[in-house]
């Protein structure tokens, strides 16, 4: 999905956006400008290389874009883990799911939200969400009871808690200039998950194709290049909301009570600062919290 909307944002009005691409490996990020200054003919394409798994990544990405860049018009949270056969813990020490989908964009957000205040297009970010899904207070690293879909959709919902404090923070003392948009894609993007997925569920996902399940990442990327090139003023409307597209326009969707719990708000903002173990990070969720004393 973030190849798609990448592709769409870099071809759109007359290729003005400059587009940066975060990705684990060199290879690929290097072969995917590649491809798409061919499909566009933009040349202000970029890779960051960052593998989420890993939070020294993370922080040298964080350090990169802070050195190469005065702004940021927005950040599209987007990269995650789908399908797995068994969990794998990280180098951290996490479950993989949990900090990939979750942990690192939330260490990454909070570390650019200076870049994104400095957008004179309104700064914004988009997180790619899916309604639903649990947190596992006692077992958040899914040690007893893991499995993948549990863990996506802990991570979704994780994302969805960390959207909505941040909309609360800066609407109420931060002047709403960021705005954060939580958006769920309405039809199955037919993305590179499909090379991943065992044979049995990869049979039954092509003749689902066949029946018109599935968009094109494409076409995700044309749903979705509005959120990022929209006017300021439409962006903030939509702002600490959970959105999806359909029938050619964004509507709301509504959003469980748990998510917009101060508490267990609070409770994970807390836990993730202390797994993130990093004193910058810290600061700035100080710096952000000091408001609401
Ligand atoms: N497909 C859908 O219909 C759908 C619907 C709703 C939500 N989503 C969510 O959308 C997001 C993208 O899904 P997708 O379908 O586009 O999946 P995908 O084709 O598998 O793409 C996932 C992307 O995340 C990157 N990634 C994975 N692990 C990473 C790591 N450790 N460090 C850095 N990058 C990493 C992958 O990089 P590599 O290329 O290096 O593997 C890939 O670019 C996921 O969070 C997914 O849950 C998907």
């Amino acid at each position: 999905m973030g190849k798609g909307v990448a592709k769409i944002l870099a071809g759109i009005d007359n290729q003005i956006h400059e587009v940066i691409i975060l990705c684990r490996s060199k290879e690929l990020g290097m072969a995917t400008i590649k491809e798409l200054e061919y499909s566009s003919g933009n040349k202000k394409l970029s890779i960051i290389l960052c593998d989420l798994a890993k939070l020294i990544d993370v922080k040298k990405a964080i350090d990169e874009i802070q050195r190469k860049h005065d702004f940021l018009d927005c950040i599209f949270i987007n990269a995650g883990l789908g399908y797995a056969a068994e969990r794998v813990e990280t180098e951290d020490g996490m479950d993989s799911h949990f900090q990939v989908n979750y942990l690192s964009q939330f260490m990454l957000t909070l570390n650019l939200l200076n870049l994104l205040e400095n957008s004179e297009n309104g700064g914004r970010v988009i997180f790619n969400v899916t309604r639903g899904g649990k947190i596992f207070w006692d077992d958040i690293q899914m040690q007893k009871n893991w499995s993948f879909e549990n863990g996506i959709h802990q991570a979704m919902v994780a994302k969805r808690m960390f959207l909505f404090k941040l909309d609360d923070l800066y609407k109420r003392f931060k002047g709403s200039k960021v705005s954060f948009i939580g958006f769920e894609i309405s039809q199955t993007v037919w993305s590179n998950q499909l090379n991943i997925i065992p044979v049995s569920m990869r049979i039954m996902a092509t003749i689902m194709k066949f029946f018109g399940t599935f968009i094109s990442i494409e076409k995700c990327g044309l749903i979705m290049a509005p959120l990022f090139t929209e006017r300021f003023e439409e962006s903030r409307k939509k702002s600490g909301k959970f959105v999806t597209w359909k029938k050619n326009e964004f509507i709301e969707i509504k959003e469980d009570n748990v998510v917009f719990n101060p508490d267990m708000q609070d409770s994970l903002w807390k836990a993730s600062l202390e797994l993130c173990k990093d004193k910058q990070t810290a600061q700035i969720a100080e710096s952000l919290n000091s408001f609401t004393k």
